[in-house]
């Protein structure tokens, strides 16, 4: 056995020499400002020798490895474009497989690489690499976003040997930074405590973040980093990328600091129990890592991922989104067809465009009365709606209010109907106790016939009620006891298990999306739990935190701004935190704004205030959903923040400011520099949002200079008496 590895070993140097050639190929990926640069050595592997500002002679790239001088054994191997296992290379892989013959080795040497343009603006860089003695292939794939300056990378794998390749680890990217020092910010939480970040300075050795939750990506920490170079980076200084992978199961970002003090960063799937399986002359297409780079600081990198995700990912991220009144909160379980009646006239009466019912809806041997049965039997409950949802739409539409309805579609609780009558399709382990979250467990979305089951209670709530004009998508379960009894049975390995569920979860979502291509969609997961750019391809948003606190949404929603925009990111006001109706509105409405609460219980100035804000925010929403984001004073400094919006052409801007301390005080004492205005031009600032019987701190008919706001500044004057301020910025 000795003996084939050490002539495998032989065989992969000659013919990695036969491949050798003379000049070495030069790939540059650029955007607008940035530049990725590979090249091949000696050997023909594929290094990094720069990423970060583009230069303005393309021809000086290839001066740029003569500058290093780490001519040491480990020279071209920490650089490696995507780190091959089992041979000339000793550090973490970003492959690494058996082959159908057993052997682990794996070689990669460049062969060809392929700059297609589908438009002026976006590229298709593709780069074929081989292992010399196995019949493996990947393909690297660079799309470049020019003017957003978004990098999206993924790779293929392929084998074209007699036996199926078992791929142990398959990175999406595999990336190379030279700096003096890296400042890496995650994220850690739990549910209701989504988001907090953490910054620290890498050392020498590897920092991982990663998750093996199954069903989602986020629960303890999101697929989403920043990561400065030299120093911290600001919002307005710095060297910063922003990463995130569009992958909604198991993920793992490797971050290494090497011996010579560069980074290697290494980012994909979990290969945390997910030995795949390939078989001959197929393919397996990684997902796509997600990255922008600026020179400018965090404000410029997230606003570039904001116009990168409106125009290109998040389904119609370049549309609108309407305002809705959703009854959890108000009924959570407890409802009937009277009682959403009422409900629909205070959707009206608030002047929302669309009702959205909750979970509880179905279920009737086993009542969805509670979360512990029911989930799996989407039948109108009777008893609840002897009517079925049709009625609802239309009472709704009498109302003169859309009708919306929730779903959970992959889970199911033991307690139901499904449960008794296809207990194969449950993920869990045949030989052990049940584990599970919030009394359910998820379905195995490997399994084809689930695939159709999903689908299909989609399919029929719109072919019964064409009129639905909105879906919440809910998964509250993680994955325990990871076991498919459709993989056994199809005589398929239990690795496949994890990375299947997520593709079976995209079939579903594309096979719905072509045949309800608009229908807006909510993504949701019992908190944050599913928040990243390939589910946000057929979602129009997500439920960024089921705490609603507008106090903490104050941060949760700072930190989520770093990577979606305001569009993609649901916002209600509801009953949680001891903040005034006010400051809940003007919290929420920084994103999709909706309502939870019992309207009737609004007072006649609670009501008349919510009334009018409706009013204010379907006004100045395109802004905060279209407009570029200037994160002004951060929360987590600073005893309040603020934030503003500014609409492309610098016509408005509207400024959102939150007093987060409680001393005596605290407010905002001195004025904020704005940005995302034009020097030149003439606004003026109103109060928008006020509460019935207050008058605003602003004189609204002072003009002033963009120069001048961006300059000396503007105070918007919060504090103890006026604890959340939004303001509308116009130009004359
Ligand atoms: C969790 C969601 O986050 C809530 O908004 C609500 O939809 C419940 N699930 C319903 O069970």
């Amino acid at each position: 056995m000795y003996k084939h590895i050490f002539n495998s070993v032989l065989l992969a140097v000659t013919a990695a020499s036969s491949f050798a050639q003379n000049a070495p190929t030069i790939i540059p990926i650029e955007t607008r400002q940035n530049v990725l640069v590979l090249q091949t050595d000696k050997d023909n592997h594929l290094e990094i020798t720069y990423f970060g500002k583009k230069l303005s002679q393309p021809a000086e790239y290839k001066l740029i490895p003569s500058q290093s001088r780490q001519r040491d054994g480990n020279a071209g191997i920490y650089n490696s474009a995507y780190t091959p296992a089992g041979t000339w290379n000793v550090s973490e892989p970003a492959l690494q497989l058996t082959h159908g013959d057993g052997n682990k080795s794996l070689d990669l040497v460049y062969v060809s690489h392929n700059m297609a343009k589908e438009n002026d603006n976006v590229s298709l860089t593709s780069i074929v690499l081989k292992d010399p003695v196995y019949a493996v292939e990947v393909t690297l794939f660079y799309k470049t976003y020019f003017q957003e300056n978004v990098v999206e990378q993924w790779s293929v794998i392929k084998s074209e040997e007699k036996k199926p390749v078992t791929l142990q680890k398959y990175a999406s990217a595999n990336l190379y930074f030279i700096a003096k020092d890296y400042y890496l910010t995650h994220y850690n939480g739990t549910w209701a405590k989504e988001m907090n970040p953490e910054e620290e300075q890498l050392t020498a050795g590897i920092r991982v973040l990663d998750s093996k939750l199954g069903t989602r990506a986020n629960l303890y920490q999101p697929p989403s980093f920043s990561l400065s170079f030299d120093k911290p980076a600001t919002e307005t200084e710095g060297k910063v990328l922003l990463g995130t992978l569009a992958w909604s199961g198991n993920f793992k970002m490797e971050f290494e600091v090497d011996s010579y003090h560069n980074l290697r960063l290494i980012a994909g799937i979990n290969p945390y129990s997910s030995e795949y399986p390939l078989a001959s002359k197929q393919e397996f297409k990684t997902p796509s890592f997600i990255y922008t780079f600026s020179e400018n600081g965090k404000g410029e990198a997230s606003r570039n991922l904001h116009n990168w995700a409106r125009k290109y990912r998040i389904l119609d991220g370049e549309g609108t989104r309407m305002t809705l009144l959703n009854n959890w909160e108000a009924t959570y379980f407890d409802f009937n067809e009277s009682k959403l009646s009422e409900l629909f006239k205070d959707g009206k009466k608030l002047g929302v465009d669309l009702f959205l019912l909750d979970d509880g809806w179905f279920a009737n041997k086993y009542p969805r009365n509670g979360d512990g049965a029911g989930l799996g039997d989407w039948q109108e409950n009777v008893k609840k709606l002897p009517n079925g949802i049709g009625y609802l739409v239309k009472e709704a539409q009498k109302t003169g209010i859309k009708f919306g309805i929730w779903v959970e579609p992959e889970m199911v609780n033991p307690k139901s109907e499904l449960y008794e009558k296809h207990p194969d399709w449950v993920i869990k382990q045949p030989q052990r106790p049940e584990h599970y979250m919030r009394n359910q467990l998820p379905l195995d979305l490997s399994n084809p016939e689930v695939q159709d089951f999903v689908y299909g209670i989609l399919d029929k709530l719109f072919t019964e009620n064409p009129e639905i004009a909105y879906i919440k998508w809910d998964c509250n379960a993680t994955t325990f006891n990871p076991y498919s009894a459709y993989l056994e049975k199809s005589k398929q390995s239990q690795g496949k298990l994890y990375v299947d569920y997520v593709k079976g979860l995209y079939k579903v979502l594309e096979k719905l999306r072509a045949k309800y291509p608009k229908v807006p969609m909510m993504l949701c997961s019992g908190g944050g739990g599913r928040v990243d750019y390939e589910a946000l391809k057929y979602f129009t948003e997500f439920w960024p935190s089921d705490n609603t606190d507008p106090l903490e949404r104050v941060f949760m929603q700072w930190e989520y701004s770093y990577f979606f925009p305001s569009i993609a990111q649901s916002a209600h006001v509801t009953d949680w935190g001891k903040q005034p109706l006010k400051f809940r509105t003007d919290v929420a409405m920084m994103g999709r704004l909706g309502y939870d609460i019992v309207v009737s219980h609004l007072d006649e100035k609670d009501l008349q205030f919510s009334q009018q804000a409706v009013v204010n925010y379907n006004a100045v929403k395109d802004v905060i959903f279209q407009g570029d984001l200037s994160r002004l004073v951060d929360p987590k400094k600073n005893d309040y923040a603020a934030l503003m919006y500014a609409a492309k052409n610098k016509s408005k801007a509207i400024l959102f400011s939150y007093l987060v301390g409680n001393r005596n005080g605290d407010g905002s004492d001195t004025p904020i520099r704005l940005e995302g205005l034009d020097a030149a031009k003439n606004y003026k600032v109103r109060e928008l949002n006020l509460y019935p019987g207050t008058k605003s701190a602003i004189k609204e008919d002072q003009v002033y200079s963009g120069e001048y706001l961006m300059t000396a500044g503007f105070n918007p004057v919060v504090n103890a008496r006026r604890t959340s301020v939004v303001l509308e910025i116009e130009a004359m």
